[in-house]
């Protein structure tokens, strides 16, 4: 499919396995070859003649700010509904001796960070022709889904586990979302979508099988630089489940290194998974180069709960590489810490982040974080999500 004659920053994808480069004018999905996720490659000299550190400043809110490192064509308007641009706010009375900072990806368009991967994944698969979605979602992907396809006019398809919470179920249906409820898992839904997507003429818009969603979420690692004016942190905690956050930021850290924009220190990366569903943990424990999928997943983190992660081996490469590690937290410690941040900071987080928090503690006991470090933590996506959830341990009295 032809796509744009403007000029493009983007030039090519390329495997993240076998390096096999792929035309980047039409939709693509994995590997044609080794059926690996693929990566954008765009020209960062000449992304750098107009966009610099010092211009960024005078720049749109968004995340289209960093439009030259992004794979639309410029004279492409973006699908956005104002994704980005979210606080790196100080948590000092949660913080005992560490330095840390929390990322509120809950200010998003739809409440969390997957905002940023469906504003990029929309506006490309629009711009090249695609006219169907679908997509597997723990929850929070199928809302910001199914609103960036509103606003693109194209039609979505969501599987979703039938537990999802019901705020996610909802969301998606009042945004013209057509929903399907699997009696599963997000592996189930996604097997679905695979079985049907050539009848149907759906695209395949599941995390790291097409290649854009990872570029939306690398400005997570573009934003946190700027805020923490280029120096990265000492660590970073993120919570795993197909761990495009964790493997778009370190993406981003490489091409800001290009760009001349840092030096090659990294944080070390620790990927927060649920102890019930933890196949980073365990794999990378057991110095495996891919995580086997989790028996039996059970969390009420239900963007944790991911058995099986086509990107399992470059996120274990960026927790060895960058001398991090994976950490497992019980779901009760995840429900006790959301409400410590809470009470301490006015934030009330996902599961998820809750589990980076949890993790924080963790690793604090464990000595693998120092105090006085500089550490970042992730509230990927807003607690109100998740009512049923926080509301069953409210009631049955406890903690
Ligand atoms: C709130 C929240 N946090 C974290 C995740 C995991 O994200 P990723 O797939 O990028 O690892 C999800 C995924 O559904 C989520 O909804
Ligand atoms: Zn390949």
């Amino acid at each position: 499919m032809y796509a744009s004659i403007a000029p493009m920053f983007l030039t090519h994808l390329e495997c993240s396995a076998c390096g096999l480069e792929h035309d980047c004018s039409r939709l693509q999905n994995l590997c044609l070859s080794c059926h690996k996720p693929l990566f954008a490659r765009a020209d960062l000299t000449k992304a750098a003649r107009t966009l610099t550190r010092e211009n960024l400043a005078t720049r749109e809110k968004s995340l289209w700010r960093y439009r030259e490192v992004l794979p639309l064509p410029p004279d492409v308007e973006p699908v956005s509904l104002g994704e980005g641009g979210t606080p790196l706010l100080r948590a000092p009375e949660f913080a005992d001796d560490v330095d840390l900072w929390i990322k509120d990806e809950s200010l998003n368009p739809t409440q969390s960070f997957k905002a940023r991967g469906m504003s990029v994944a929309v506006s490309m698969a629009k711009h090249l022709g695609a006219t169907k979605l679908a997509v597997p979602s723990a929850g929070n992907a199928g809302g910001a889904l199914a609103a960036y396809a509103a606003r693109a006019g194209v039609e979505v398809h969501v599987f979703m586990p039938r537990d999802t919470p019901r705020a996610n179920i909802i969301e998606c249906r009042e945004l013209g979302a057509h929903v399907t409820l699997i009696d599963g898992l997000i592996t189930d839904c996604a097997a679905e979508i695979g079985r049907r997507k050539a009848d149907e003429g759906w695209f395949d818009t599941s995390t790291l099988k097409e290649p854009y969603r990872v570029e939306g979420k690398k400005t997570l690692g573009y934003e946190l630089a700027e805020q923490l004016k280029w120096q990265l942190p000492d660590v970073i905690l993120y919570p795993a489940g197909g761990g495009t956050g964790l493997i778009g930021m370190w993406k981003a850290f490489d091409e800001m290194e290009t760009l001349g924009w840092i030096g090659k220190n990294r944080p070390r990366m620790f990927a927060v998974q649920a102890a019930g569903c933890a196949p980073i943990v365990r794999a990378f424990e057991a110095g495996e180069k891919h995580a086997p999928e989790f028996p039996d997943p059970h969390t009420i983190a239900s963007g944790l709960r991911v058995p099986k992660a086509i990107g399992d081996f470059l996120i274990l490469e960026i927790l060895r590489e960058s001398n991090g590690g994976a950490v497992g937290v019980a779901d009760e410690e995840m429900i006790r810490v959301a409400r410590e941040v809470g009470a301490k900071e006015g934030l009330f987080v996902c599961p998820e982040g809750a589990a980076c928090f949890a993790a924080l503690k963790l690793l604090r006991l464990a000595k693998k974080i120092a105090s006085g470090e500089r550490v970042v933590v992730f509230n990927t996506g807003s607690g109100i999500k998740y009512l049923e959830c926080y509301e069953g341990h409210s009631r049955n009295g406890g903690l």
